[in-house]
C-alpha cells in the first residue's frame, strides 16, 4: 500500500540498530593458526544502498537479494520508508521494495537519522533535494563531523533551501525545491556520493542535468539507474573528462536485483590471507568492478599471491572467486591516480604495507581525511601505537615495513568501522595482540566480520586479556 510506514517482518535488521551508540565493546586479535577456507562477504554496501533507494523510486516492486544487512542500510532502509516505500523481508531472505515512485515522496513525519552513513545521507538529500517536501537529517558523532557542503552547494543551485550547522554539518534541514533547475556540474573532488546526489537530484529536475567528472569514481549510480530505466549516458570530453547526461523525469521500471559482495570488505580477508603465514582462503562472489579493484591491483603489483577464477556477469557487474595465498610482500609506490578505486581500502592496505619489505608509500590521500574519521590520522596513530614506523603528511602515508616486534597497543576507532576492522587483521600477523578500542562499529558494515574470520581460524575475542 502507498504511503505507509511498514517495518520489516523479521526483526533482523532492526535489531543491529545503532548498536554502536551503547557503551564501547573492545575487542583483540591475537596470532592462532593459518587461515583457510572458502567464505562470502556480505553484499556491497554501494549498491545495496542504490537498491533501496532506486527501488522505493520506482513505481512497482524491486526484488533485492543478497542485501547488505548492516546499520548503514537499515538506515537507508528507514529513510525510503519515511517517504512511503514499504521495504520488506521475503520468506527466502531476499527483501522487497514496493517504490512510490519519483515525484511522489510523502513528506516524513520524523527527523532521519542516518546513524555513521555517509552514503546514507548524501544521497539521501540528493533525492529529496528536488522533491517539494521538508526532511531534517542527523547522525551520530562521526556522521556530524563530516562536511555536507560538497552536496548542499549543488542543491541550492538546483533550488533546495538549506539550513545546516555551522560548517554545513548535521544536523540539517531542507525543503526541496519546487521545480528543481537541471544543472550542469563539474565535481569538485573525486566523489561518488557528490557526483550521485547530483544526479538523483537531476531525476526530478525537468530537463537535462549534466555532471562532469574529471577523476572517475565508482559508477554504480549510473549504470544501475540505466537498469531502473533512465536515460542517462556517459560519454568524455576533449580533456578526457567523464561527462554523465541524464534527462529528468523517467519513469522507472522495478528491477530485481543481485547484490555481489563487497570488495571492500573481501580487503579484510584478502589481506589478512596474504600476511598470515600459510593461508590459503577462498573469497566467493566478489564484485570486480574496475572502479572498485584498487587493492587487488596493488596487492598483487606487492607481490600477493591473489588469482581471480571463474570470472562472470551478474546484473551486469563483473564479479568473481578470490583464491589468496600467504605470500611474502614487498612495498611499493602506489599511483596517486589509483586512490579512487580503493578509496576505503588504505588502512587495511596500510596493514600489508607493515609486513611488507621496504617502505610502502601512498600519495593522493586528502579524501581519507574527510572519511567516517580522519583515516589518515586513524591509521598513522594505530599503527604507531603497535610498533610500525610510518610517515604521515597532509596527503601522503609512508608505511616502513618489516618491524620487529608488532602488536600489542590499543587503537582508537573514532567509530570508524575500517579502522577497527584494519587493526583486527594486524593482530592476527602480530608478534603481540592488537586490541581496538570499539568493535561495535564493525555493524555498520559488515556484521558477520568477526564468525566469519573465527570460520577461517583467526583469534578474535571480546577480552583483550584472553586474546593474550
Ligand atoms: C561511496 C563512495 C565513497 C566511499 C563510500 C561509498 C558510494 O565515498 O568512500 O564508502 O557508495 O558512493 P566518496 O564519494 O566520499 O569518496
Amino acid at each position: 500500500m502507498i504511503g505507509r510506514v511498514t517495518f520489516l517482518k523479521t526483526s533482523k535488521l532492526r535489531t543491529l540498530k545503532m548498536s554502536h551508540d551503547s557503551a564501547p565493546s573492545p575487542l583483540s586479535s591475537s596470532t592462532g593458526s593459518s587461515l583457510t577456507g572458502t567464505i562470502r562477504v556480505p553484499g556491497d554496501k554501494s549498491i545495496s544502498h542504490r537498491s533501496l533507494m532506486f527501488g522505493a523510486l520506482a513505481v512497482g516492486r524491486t526484488t533485492v537479494k543478497g542485501l547488505l544487512e548492516s546499520e548503514d542500510v537499515l538506515a537507508t532502509a528507514d529513510a525510503m520508508r519515511a517517504v512511503g516505500a514499504i521495504i520488506e523481508q521475503l520468506d527466502d531472505g531476499s527483501y522487497s521494495v514496493d517504490g512510490i515512485g519519483l515525484g511522489s515522496l510523502l513528506e516524513p513525519e520524523q527527523v532521519i537519522d542516518f546513524g555513521n552513513a555517509g552514503t546514507g545521507v548524501r544521497l539521501t538529500m540528493g533525492i529529496f533535494g528536488s522533491h517539494n517536501i521538508a526532511a531534517t537529517f542527523v547522525g551520530d558523532a562521526s556522521l556530524s563531523k563530516r562536511p555536507m557542503g560538497r552536496v548542499l552547494n549543488p542543491l541550492r543551485e538546483m533550488g533546495t533551501n538549506v539550513i545546516a550547522r555551522d560548517g554545513d554539518r548535521l544536523p540539517a534541514s531542507i525543503r526541496g525545491a519546487e521545480t528543481a533547475l537541471p544543472i550542469t556540474y563539474r565535481v569538485p573532488m573525486p566523489s561518488a556520493q557528490v557526483k550521485s546526489a547530483v544526479l538523483l537530484a537531476g531525476l526530478n529536475a525537468p530537463g537535462e542535468t549534466t555532471v562532469i567528472e574529471p577523476i572517475p569514481t565508482r559508477d554504480h549510480t549510473e549504470k544501475m539507474l540505466k537498469g531502473f530505466g533512465a536515460d542517462i549516458t556517459v560519454s568524455h570530453n576533449e580533456n578526457g573528462e567523464r561527462v554523465i547526461k541524464l534527462k529528468g523525469q523517467p519513469e522507472l521500471r522495478p528491477q530485481d536485483i543481485d547484490v555481489p559482495g563487497d570488495p571492500s570488505s573481501a580487503g579484510f580477508p584478502l589481506v589478512a590471507a596474504l600476511i598470515v603465514p600459510g593461508s590459503d582462503v577462498m573469497i566467493e562472489n566478489v564484485l570486480l568492478n574496475e572502479h572498485r579493484t584498487g587493492l587487488i591491483t596493488t596487492l598483487v603489483e606487492m607481490g600477493g599471491d591473489i588469482e581471480i577464477i571463474n570470472r562472470r556477469e551478474t546484473g551486469g557487474e563483473e564479479v568473481g572467486d578470490l583464491r589468496v595465498k600467504a605470500s611474502r610482500l614487498k612495498g611499493i609506490t602506489v599511483p596517486a591516480d589509483r586512490a579512487p578505486s580503493m578509496i576505503d581500502e588504505y588502512p587495511v592496505l596500510a596493514v600489508a604495507a607493515a609486513f611488507a619489505e621496504g617502505d610502502t608509500f601512498m600519495p593522493g590521500l586528502d579524501e581519507l581525511r574527510v572519511k567516517e574519521s580522519d583515516r589518515l590520522a586513524a591509521v598513522a596513530r594505530g599503527l604507531e601505537a603497535n610498533g610500525v614506523p610510518c610517515i604521515e603528511t597532509e596527503d601522503t602515508l609512508t608505511v616502513k615495513g618489516g618491524a620487529d616486534n608488532i602488536g600489542g597497543g590499543t587503537v582508537t576507532t573514532h567509530l570508524d568501522h575500517r579502522i577497527a576492522m584494519a587493526f583486527l587483521v594486524l593482530g592476527m600477523a602480530s608478534h603481540r595482540p592488537v586490541t581496538v578500542d570499539d568493535g561495535a562499529v564493525i555493524a555498520t558494515s559488515f556484521p558477520t566480520f568477526t564468525s566469519l574470520f573465527e570460520e577461517l581460524g583467526a583469534v578474535i575475542s571480546a577480552n583483550a586479556s584472553e586474546a593474550a
